[in-house]
């Protein structure tokens, strides 16, 4: 490495799964690159890391709903003298209101910052990571991605199947290169994520413990999966089991499943 030490910028480390994955590559020496909207969160992130691990972590305050904000976020890495070796796309929200009552703001700003710009970032630094031979790609894809739609958060789960796809995609095309491409499916995890989406009380009582996990942990099984180049991980053994089911129902029975996960949330 020549001295130089890596670097793995991180969308939506402001928070929840991708503050613990900043954690996580921190513990492993690696210097990060920080981008979410909130910059506070992020100055004490960084300050964190840099206590405890010895590390660099530069912030870069984005908002990747903004389109050409991927393209701005990569300028302004190369314009302060830094280079992402790996690249955590991981940034993300949703909306439980319906289709209907979803303002199409919101729709676009979904699609944007979960599906557009993880393309647009992993087009514009795969080719460094390739040239230099070494390269890491973490998409925070979801268990909503390998089970049927549900209602209610009705684009969630399309989305998130496109990033696990197209993550399969790229894995086939980046082997032999030092570049490794690796879908994460979280399930249930405790974050803001169900805060922001407003379903907190709605899924803490619908859902036992048991089905949740910490961030930390899915953060932790994300990064040694993407070491270990695998196009895809699902963390915990609940989960595993529900993507599996989700893939060999048929269609009736696996839309009843999740219509039934649907009502239980008051979504439907
Ligand atoms: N929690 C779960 O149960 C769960 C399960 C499966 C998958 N996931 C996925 O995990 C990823 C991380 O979510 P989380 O659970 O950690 O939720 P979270 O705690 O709410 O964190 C979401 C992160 O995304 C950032 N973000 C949201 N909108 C943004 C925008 N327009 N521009 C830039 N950054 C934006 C937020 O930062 P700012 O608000 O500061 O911009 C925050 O750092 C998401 O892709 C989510 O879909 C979560």
């Amino acid at each position: 490495m020549g001295g130089h030490r890596r670097a793995i910028l991180i969308t939506g480390a402001s928070a929840g799964i991708g503050a613990a994955l900043a954690r996580e590559c921190a513990g492993r020496g690696y210097d990060l690159i920080l981008t979410a909207r909130r910059e506070g969160p992020l100055q004490a992130l960084a300050q964190e890391l840099a206590r405890q691990h010895g590390v660099t972590a530069d912030i870069v305050v984005a908002d990747l709903a903004e389109p050409g904000a991927p393209v701005a976020l990569v300028e302004a890495i190369a314009v302060r003298g830094l280079r992402a070796d790996g690249l955590i796309n991981n940034a993300g929200f949703s909306r439980t209101t319906g289709f209907l009552a979803t303002d199409p703001a919101d729709h676009a700003s979904m699609i944007r910052v979960m599906l557009t710009a993880p393309v647009e970032l992993s087009r514009l630094l795969l080719p460094g990571m390739i040239e230099r031979g070494w390269g890491r790609v973490l998409n925070v894809a979801s268990l909503a991605g390998q089970m049927p739609a549900t209602g209610g958060d009705t684009l969630y789960g399309p989305i998130k199947s496109f990033l696990i796809k197209a993550s399969q995609g790229l894995w086939l095309e980046t082997q032999g290169t030092g570049v490794h491409v690796t879908a994460l499916c979280p399930g249930y995890t405790y974050t803001e994520f169900h805060d922001v989406n407003g379903s907190r009380e709605q899924v803490s009582s619908a859902y036992p413990k048991w089905m949740w996990m910490d961030a930390d942990r899915v953060a932790r099984i994300g990064w040694e999966a993407v070491e270990a180049n695998r196009p895809r991980v699902t963390p915990g053994v609940a989960n595993n089991v529900l993507a599996a089911l989700g893939g060999l129902l048929p269609d009736a029975l696996a839309l009843k499943m999740v219509g039934g996960h649907a009502k239980r949330l008051d979504r439907l």
